[in-house]
């Protein structure tokens, strides 16, 4: 009998177990390549972050022209070597997310709402051909209004001028929020300044910077219809800047080159 219920169901069963077969067999071979993709494209955001990527050279020859740097964030102090992991391969926001390498947060100093930090970060340096330094590429992160955006924000040799800003994930809404995306936004950055007297000042505002106001290169446009996400990349700003931060890093490379 062709027909039974029986036969169904097997028939059914074989198909199912056919298909998933094929499904697990992509997902596990496939996961290899999107590692490799989702770290190329980590790696196009913190070129273009330094405003050095170039679409037709290939992003590993590119990437040599940083230096990757482990940071303290307690002294302040960079350096090369951190219980023999490989720096290139060192991912900050994976290690925040370790018990042993990370730390909480107190909730008043949380203000980017990102609950622990890793204990070690990790930052890149764009040095010229004399070997002086150029920029500096720090990786950022703070929450929005739908999620945390993750991204890296390039200052000048002066250690006080952003020059890029770049974000590589984010969970905000497209026309909205997600306008942190936008190319004319970004733009807005570059030339802003972050301290003002050793206190953080750069912040974005609510509607339009004005020329004449004496905070204005301290202050970016903020995006319509967007004001979480705004006050969610101030507040980034503002964690990131501080002592929490890479403040003790950037006062040491001022003063101490
Ligand atoms: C479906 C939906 C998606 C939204 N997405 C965002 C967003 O990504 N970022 C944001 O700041 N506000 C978003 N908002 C708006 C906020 O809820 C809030 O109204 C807004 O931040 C206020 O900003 P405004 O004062 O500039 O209008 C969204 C609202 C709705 C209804």
């Amino acid at each position: 009998m062709n027909d039974s219920i029986i036969k169904t169901l097997v028939v059914s069963f074989m198909v199912c177990l056919f298909c998933s077969l094929i499904v697990s067999y992509a997902a596990v071979s496939l996961r290899e390549t999107q590692n490799i993709n989702k770290l190329n494209d980590q790696r196009i955001k913190i070129l273009k972050t330094a405003s050095i990527y170039k679409a037709n050279i290939s992003i590993e020859e590119q990437f040599l022209k940083l230096t990757p740097k482990f940071v303290n964030f307690s002294s302040g102090e960079l350096f090369d070597e951190y219980e023999g992991f490989d720096i290139d391969m060192y991912d900050p926001v994976y290690f925040s997310k370790q018990p042993k390498y990370s730390t909480p947060i107190p909730s008043k100093e949380d203000i980017a709402v990102i609950k622990n930090k890793e204990n070690i970060g990790k930052i890149y340096l764009l040095k010229n051909q004399n070997n002086q330094l150029e920029k500096i590429i720090l990786p950022i992160r703070g929450y929005g209004l739908w999620g945390i955006l993750y991204g890296y924000i390039a200052i000048d040799s002066d250690l006080n001028t952003v020059r890029g800003l770049e974000f590589y994930a984010h969970k905000e809404t497209p026309g909205l929020g997600a306008e942190v995306d936008n190319p004319k936004w970004k733009a807005l950055w570059d030339g802003k300044k972050i301290y003002k007297d050793e206190q953080i000042q750069l912040k974005v505002i609510k509607g339009k910077v004005d020329p004449s106001n004496i905070l204005a290169e301290y202050q970016v446009d903020g995006l319509s219809g967007a004001t979480l996400t705004s006050r969610g990349v101030t507040n980034m700003i503002s964690f990131w800047f501080s002592d929490s931060g890479y403040k003790e890093t950037l006062m040491k490379l001022k003063y101490d080159g």
